[in-house]
């Protein structure tokens, strides 16, 4: 794993070292007052063998908008993508050729100053851990709109990155398992009728021909599989918009006809299609198939395995 420790105001000198436990204060910040945040990526291997990240330097820019929400010192973002490239590099005979499988990298910073006080702590780690991952969700998925529990509020900690808002989330999602559902769909924080996202995925429907994403409003997070989808989409000639879209009015669309399919995305699952949506004790029933989820599901996995062409410029290839 990839080590780096925040101290005197700066970031000390990094090293690579094997992936172990370290010792922690009982005092250390994070674990009283939250102050921790992370990412998650994957590299995959070309046909020749060459491992390369998807888009490091887009996770380089979140992790600081995260580090700056929570008072955390920003990580360089140069050094982000070189300590990446170098623990991949290092590591390249763990990433799993199959196509959809990759070596999960999970980018984190946490404070371990030993303080009980409530302050920006002074001292920091930045570390970067890898495992080998298979694809998650190979089913059609179930969503509950959860119109008790909330996800994220306008000036709070939604657009971050921040641990604290997954464990938030855990209870929540407990509930929609115990209901025969798969994960959460939030919604607003003040109405519950704003679609804002799904567990650990950004979300997409297409309605009349029309794709639809929920905007960017603070509370939701800001994707990088979400961007590169649009992108896909716009190039392929689709029309995307991103707008406030309502669960009465995905409920409507479903009565109509006019819901064609809906699907998440993001890093850890990919894309996955979208069956049906709980909400308030019925089923709302999204599709039996997902055409365009399909296609941007087979796109990304081509670009990322090196069988399609990397036309929108979005790998970082690792060269030994
Ligand atoms: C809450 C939440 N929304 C959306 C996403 C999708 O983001 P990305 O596409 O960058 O993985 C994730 C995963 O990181 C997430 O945890």
């Amino acid at each position: 794993m990839f080590l780096c420790a925040f101290e005197n105001n700066a970031w000390q000198q990094p090293e690579i070292i094997p992936m172990g436990p370290l010792p922690t204060h009982p005092a250390a910040m994070a674990l009283h007052y939250g102050q921790a945040i992370f990412e998650g990526m994957k590299a995959t291997v070309n046909l020749e063998g060459t491992p390369m990240l998807f888009r490091p330097e887009q996770n380089a820019k979140r992790l600081n908008f995260s580090a700056r929400r929570l008072g955390m010192p920003e990580f360089p973002e140069t050094l982000f993508v070189e300590a990446l490239k170098a623990l991949v590099d290092l590591d390249r005979n763990w990433i799993p050729p199959q196509q959809g499988s990759a070596l999960y990298l999970r980018p984190f910073m946490y404070a371990d100053e030993a303080f009980i006080g409530m302050r920006a702590a002074t001292k920091y780690k930045f570390i970067i851990m890898a495992s080998p991952s298979n694809p998650i969700y190979s089913k059609r998925v179930r969503l509950y709109a959860e119109t008790h529990y909330i996800r994220a509020a306008h000036g709070g900690t939604g657009a971050a990155k921040a641990a604290g808002n997954y464990a938030a989330a855990i209870l929540p999602t407990e509930h929609a398992k115990s209901k025969g559902y798969d994960q959460v769909l939030w919604l607003d924080a003040q109405h519950f009728k704003s679609i804002q996202e799904v567990g650990t995925m950004n979300i997409f429907f297409k309605i009349k021909g029309q794709i639809i994403t929920p905007n960017l409003d603070g509370a939701i997070l800001a994707g990088i599989t979400r961007m590169s989808v649009i992108e896909l989409l716009r190039h392929k000639g689709y029309q995307v918009v991103e707008r406030p879209i309502s669960i009465d009015e995905v409920r409507e669309a479903s009565k109509e006809g006019t819901l064609e399919e809906a699907f998440g995305t993001g890093t850890a699952v990919g894309i996955a299609m979208i069956q049906d949506i709980g909400y308030k004790d019925k089923d709302i029933h999204v599709s039996d198939e997902s055409p365009v989820g399909q296609m941007v599901l087979d796109t990304i996995n081509g670009v990322r395995s090196g069988n399609l062409k990397d036309e929108l410029n979005w790998m970082c290839r690792i060269e030994s």
